[in-house]
C-alpha cells in the first residue's frame, strides 16, 4: 500500500501570509496545495452572485451544495474571489457548522489523495491543524499583528486599484478576525501542537526559511 499523503497544516489570521508561505512551501517539497479560504469565498461569491444574504444559513448551505458538484480549479482561481468584499462574504458563511461540514468533505478528500499523485499536501486556513488534518505530522500557525495584516491587505487591494483606505481595512479585519475567532464552530486557533511563526516583522523570504527550517526539524523530506 502506498504510504499515508504527508500533510503539512498550516492556519493564521487574515493577511498574515500563510497563502504565500503555503504556496511557496508546496513548491519547494513538490506537494499539492490547498488554499481552503478560497473554498469559503467561492461559498460567498456564489450566494452574493445568486442574490442571497452570505449571513443566512440556508443560501449559504445551498452555495456550498453547488460549488461541491461543480468544483474545478478555474472556480477556486477566479480573480473575482480575492476581493474584499469576496472575504468577507467567506467570513459569514464560514460561521454555519452546516456549510464547514460540506467543505470539510472537500477538504480531507485532498488531503487523503493529494491530486497528481503527489506524495504531500499543503492545506491552509483557520482551522486545518484542528479539525480538518488534527493528525498532520507538521503544523504552522502564522500569525502578525493586525497592523501589519492591514497593511499588506491595504496595499494588496491598492496594486490592484480596489478602492479602500488603511482605516477601513483595519476596521474590517477587525471584524473579520472576531468573527473568524469568537465563533462556536471550528474557531481559528492554534493546535495544541502547532508552530507559532509571528511574520510581523518577517518578509516572506525570511518567514519561509524559518517555517522550512522548522519542518526539516519534524519529518523527513
Ligand atoms: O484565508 P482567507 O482570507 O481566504 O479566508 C476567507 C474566510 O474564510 C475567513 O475569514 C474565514 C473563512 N475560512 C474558514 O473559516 N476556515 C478555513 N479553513 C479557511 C477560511
Amino acid at each position: 500500500m502506498a504510504d499515508k499523503p504527508l500533510i503539512i497544516a498550516i492556519d493564521g489570521p487574515a493577511a498574515a501570509g500563510k497563502g504565500t508561505l503555503a504556496r511557496a512551501l508546496a513548491d519547494r517539497l513538490d506537494f499539492a496545495h490547498l488554499d481552503t479560504g478560497s473554498l469559503y469565498r467561492a461559498v460567498g461569491v456564489g450566494v452574493l452572485e445568486a442574490g442571497g444574504d452570505p449571513a443566512n444559513e440556508e443560501d449559504a448551505v445551498k452555495a456550498a451544495k453547488t460549488l461541491k458538484a461543480n468544483i474545478t480549479e478555474k472556480i477556486l482561481q477566479n480573480p473575482a474571489l480575492r476581493t474584499h468584499e469576496a472575504g468577507s462574504a467567506a467570513s459569514k458563511v464560514a460561521q454555519y457548522d452546516s456549510v464547514r461540514a460540506v467543505l470539510r468533505e472537500l477538504q480531507t478528500g485532498f488531503a487523503q489523495n493529494p491530486p497528481n499523485g503527489k506524495a504531500g499536501a499543503v492545506l491552509d486556513g483557520r482551522d486545518i491543524g484542528t479539525v480538518i488534518c488534527p493528525d498532520a505530522p507538521v503544523k504552522l500557525f502564522i500569525t502578525a499583528s493586525i497592523e501589519a495584516r492591514a497593511d499588506r491587505r491595504f496595499k494588496e487591494l491598492q496594486n490592484k486599484g480596489e478602492a479602500a483606505t488603511y482605516g477601513a481595512v483595519l476596521e474590517e479585519m477587525r471584524a473579520r478576525d472576531a468573527r473568524d475567532s469568537d465563533r462556536s464552530v471550528s474557531p481559528l486557533r492554534p493546535a495544541d501542537d502547532a508552530f507559532i511563526l509571528d511574520t510581523s516583522d518577517l518578509d516572506a523570504e525570511a518567514a519561509f526559511e524559518q517555517a522550512l527550517a522548522y519542518i526539516e526539524s519534524k519529518i523527513s523530506i
